[in-house]
């Protein structure tokens, strides 16, 4: 299938994990793609592999909590290839500490990775798409459906970008802006993300892990390339009548 021939998608923190795994499928798809992240010398390489496969990847440092970049991305990039199609907010942070362990100042640079980011490229986006059209995916989580005791600050964050989601994209829905945005709700996955989180918590990882696990009716945890192909579904026309609405995949968990 070649659903994304000649669009142009940008994905922040695409240089590993999920965003990775989208970045590949959208170019294998036809796309035009810019990984972001703030780790260059990772997007770099992973462009590059996908240019390797004979498709169309380029990279750029991008902090997604700073303000001032985003309309000069989105420019750079609409200069690039004619215009902006897709935007995937994906960049992400968790850590996991109950509420009294957590710190004002870890939990403040959370919600600007998870949070404000979010806001600040659907802004951007909207501004670009509102004329000749686009669809926005926001990368929440379960975490934004099911509380964890040691994920205070990322549920809160992941929460607010279901709602966020769902306000920006009623508000374009009525104003008759061709611009469609929703919000993915992966489950856990195996990542670098999950992976330090995890091994964070040092004696108690081993049973966290385990305990996890369990609670996942499939009884493992998602590849990068299972969240991404239904990132691709929200992406596509086929979701063409989805607007503010919540995609969850995750191996059952919610479901009990
Ligand atoms: N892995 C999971 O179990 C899981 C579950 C639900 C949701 N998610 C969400 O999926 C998204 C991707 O996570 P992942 O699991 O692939 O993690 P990951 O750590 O493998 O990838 C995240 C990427 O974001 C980049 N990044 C971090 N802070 C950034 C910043 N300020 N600006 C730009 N880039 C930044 C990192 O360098 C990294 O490349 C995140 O939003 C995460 O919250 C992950």
């Amino acid at each position: 299938m070649m659903r994304f021939t000649g669009k142009s998608v940008l994905i922040t923190g695409a240089a590993r994990g999920i965003g990775l795994a989208a970045a590949q499928e959208f170019a294998r798809e036809g796309a035009s793609v810019t990984i972001t992240d703030i780790d260059l010398d990772e997007a770099e390489a992973a462009a590059a592999a996908i240019r390797g496969e004979g498709l169309k990847a380029e990279a750029r440092r991008q902090d997604v909590a700073d303000e001032a970049a985003w309309d000069a991305l989105i420019a750079d990039i609409a200069a690039r290839d004619g215009g902006l199609d897709i935007l995937v907010n994906n960049a992400g942070m968790g850590f996991l500490k109950s509420v009294v362990d957590t710190g004002l100042a870890e939990w403040r640079r959370l919600m600007a990775v998870n949070l404000e980011s979010v806001f600040l490229g659907t802004r951007a986006a909207i501004k670009a798409m509102k004329d000749k059209g686009g669809v926005i995916v926001n990368v929440a989580s379960i975490a934004a459906n099911v509380a964890e005791p040691l994920f205070p600050a990322y549920n809160a964050s992941k929460a607010g970008v279901a709602m966020f989601t769902k306000a920006a994209a009623v508000d374009c829905a009525r104003k008759g802006w061709p611009v469609r945005i929703n919000s993915l709700h992966p489950g856990y996955c195996e990542t670098k993300l999950v992976v330090d989180a995890v091994g964070a918590l040092g004696d108690e990882a081993a049973g966290f892990a385990a305990a996890t696990a369990a609670a996942i009716p499939m009884g493992r945890m998602a590849t990068p390339y299972e969240i991404a192909r239904p990132l691709l579904f929200l992406a596509s026309d086929d979701a063409a009548y989805m607007c503010g609405n919540e995609l969850i995949v995750d191996g059952g968990y919610t479901a009990v």
